[in-house]
């Protein structure tokens, strides 16, 4: 008997993760394995890109055996390689754009580039079956504060987008700043459940005259002159506090634009994706937003909004059923924009 099972092995090297995983159909995730270089970045307090190629050439390969072997598959079982091709950094990217070309290459096996913005979209698509487009989705992460209207699989609309800062980026810089150090995000989110968010009135990361933008340096700025000004007047600032309200002047800004562009576009399925979107404030404004407006609100896990390569292989299972295809000069492209091939 023929199997008519689509088997996506996929691979993810776009920052500081090197992930791999095989996805069964598009939504079902026989392994998800992925390797964290969070703490070798930690000590530099940021992301140093040539650590992390290096990085991701050691481990490309053992992490793609074991998602092989985790999901009890040989590359005999394999319908096609999905490949996060960009944005991200470009020696990252070519670490698992090469592996999965020297695959395709040997094993004749069909490959399919996927924007990994649209992998954090999909990621969506794994936990909630029945999610089918259109909906709305604010994709927010370390590079990216996107609200996408997903028309279709593979349409997709930039409705808002940010000005400066991603949002991702907005919880790193202030993590840094009041000494949590790297990665922010999870690093805020923690401590600020010990504080109280109306503590400090931080202006909202609002842009002027375009309703569905955003701009996180204005509120980055506001929290770094509270801090000079505490210092110049010798008074000790609460971290916990100062930590509760820059999120909630993010997180609300955040949830005001998705859920205003949805009421404006009469969508109502909302969804949210990429690393922010594992933040607990924001998930749970969100949902009291969502309850509030008779929405319908999507979220991954938390493992699945950070990144991971499930989500590649769920956006590459979509891909490849149109009959999309990359050739062997695929590269990786640094700013690659969403839509675009
Ligand atoms: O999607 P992602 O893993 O990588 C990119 O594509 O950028 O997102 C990483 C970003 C980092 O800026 C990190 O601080 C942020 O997501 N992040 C969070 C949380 N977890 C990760 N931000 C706020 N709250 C969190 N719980
Ligand atoms: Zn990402």
């Amino acid at each position: 008997m023929i199997n008519q099972d689509v088997n996506i092995l996929a691979i993810e090297s776009s920052c500081d993760e090197t992930a791999a995983a095989v996805v069964r159909n598009g939504r079902e995730v026989l392994s998800n394995v992925i390797y964290s270089q969070i703490d070798l970045h930690t000590i530099y307090g940021g992301v140093v890109p040539e650590i992390a190629s290096r990085k991701h050439i050691e481990k490309i390969n053992p992490v793609i055996e074991a998602a092989l072997s985790e999901a009890k598959m040989t590359l005999d079982d394999i319908s096609a390689i999905a490949v996060t091709y960009g944005p991200g950094l470009v020696g990252a990217l070519l670490v698992g754009v090469s592996a999965a070309k020297a695959i395709a290459w040997a094993r004749d096996i069909p490959l399919v580039g996927v924007h990994h913005i649209e992998g954090h979209i999909c990621a969506n698509y794994i936990e909630n079956k029945e999610l089918e487009p259109p909906f709305l989705c604010l994709v927010a992460s370390g590079g990216h504060s996107h609200l996408v209207l997903v028309k279709d699989y593979g349409d997709y609309e930039i409705l808002g987008r940010t000005h400066d800062d991603a949002a991702g980026e907005a919880f790193d810089k202030v993590a840094r700043a009041i000494g949590l150090g790297y990665p922010g995000g999870p690093k805020i989110d923690k401590e600020a459940k010990n504080g109280n968010e109306d503590a400090i009135p931080f202006p909202k990361a609002k842009v002027h005259g375009s309703e569905f933008d955003f701009s996180f340096s204005g509120v980055k700025s506001a929290v770094l002159n509270y801090l000079n000004g505490c210092q110049m007047k010798g008074i000790e600032y609460n971290r916990a506090d100062v930590a509760a309200s820059f999120q909630k002047a993010v997180t609300e800004v955040l949830t005001e634009h998705t859920i205003n562009a949805a009421k404006t576009l009469g969508i109502r399925n909302v969804a949210i994706a990429g690393g922010v979107a594992s933040n607990s404030s924001l998930r749970a404004r969100m949902t009291k937003a969502c309850e509030d407006n008779g929405f319908e609100f999507y979220h991954p896990s938390p493992l699945l909004c950070t990144d991971n390569a499930a989500m590649i292989g769920c956006a590459g299972y979509y891909d490849y059923i149109r009959g999309v295809r990359s050739g062997y000069d695929l590269n990786g492209i640094p700013g690659l924009r969403l839509g675009e091939r």
